[in-house]
């Protein structure tokens, strides 16, 4: 492990990468009626099997836990499979006996966008906030849906997907012209006031971005470098990913 300002890198074997993502994101759910702030995507997959297997073996009890998505599309139910609503629900909460009634996505198929990710923002906060929020990387340097030029401090909010992160996310829909044009995301204020983080990186495609993030300015072109802003980040990244630190 190294530590680079107040964060703490852990560059790990492939083998190594959910097991030791699983303990940094427990390590952080102290106490009873914590909440979990949850990334999709392809990377942290591992990291919610190994927690599943941990829940199986009797070796950790989530089921007091709320669990908190970091974003959905804009225009997809959350009974659309493609939906990150299916995705918390079938990947995490499921798995992981989390209370349905405790598992928070934004409503994608809401009337008024605006007003759902302004009513997110309200849930997260009467939820006290999220102790522990696992985040992923896009490979334009994004956080959640937060694209590059998003202010470093605003709350959930609406977003139209830049064609690179609509590109990226295509392999999810059967045809490019499906990926919904915006998304409902939580702000990098709303990410940064989470008491810890553990963002995860996988894959030589994250390089280039990771090591921006990480090593180079804090700037609204490179969201995720906003991390290096807080005060308890933990960044679990494969050999592959970490290349260029
Ligand atoms: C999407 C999600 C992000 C995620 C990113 C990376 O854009 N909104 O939260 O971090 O994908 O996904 P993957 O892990 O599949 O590379």
């Amino acid at each position: 492990m190294s530590t680079l300002g107040s964060m703490q890198i852990r560059v790990v074997d492939d083998v190594d990468f959910a097991t030791v993502g699983a303990d940094a994101v427990l390590s952080g759910l102290t106490g009873a009626g914590a909440c979990l702030g949850v990334a999709t995507g392809g990377t942290p997959l591992r990291l919610y099997r190994e927690l599943a297997h941990r829940t199986e073996c009797g070796a950790i009890d989530l089921s007091s836990v709320s669990v908190v998505a970091l974003d959905e599309y804009v225009g997809l139910s959350s009974s659309d499979p493609r939906s990150y609503a299916s995705y918390v629900h079938g990947c995490i909460a499921g798995p992981l006996r989390i209370d349905p009634a405790a598992t928070f996505v934004p409503d994608g198929a809401a009337a008024d966008p605006d007003a759902e990710a302004r009513e997110y923002e309200a849930t997260i906060v009467g939820l006290g906030g999220v102790d522990v929020q696992i985040a992923g990387l896009g490979t334009n340097g994004h956080l959640a849906f937060n694209e590059p030029g998003t202010p470093i401090d605003g709350p959930c909010h609406v977003v139209t997907l830049s064609e690179r992160t609509r590109r990226d996310n295509a392999r999810y829909f059967d045809r490019r012209g499906d990926v919904p044009l915006r998304a409902i995301t939580q702000g990098l204020g709303t990410i940064r006031r989470a008491r810890s983080i553990v963002l995860l990186a996988s894959g030589a495609h994250k390089g280039p971005a990771l090591a921006a993030a990480l090593h180079g300015p804090v700037t609204t072109d490179v969201p995720a470098s906003v991390l290096q802003t807080h005060p308890n980040v933990t960044v679990v990244a494969d050999r592959a990913a970490a290349a260029l630190l």
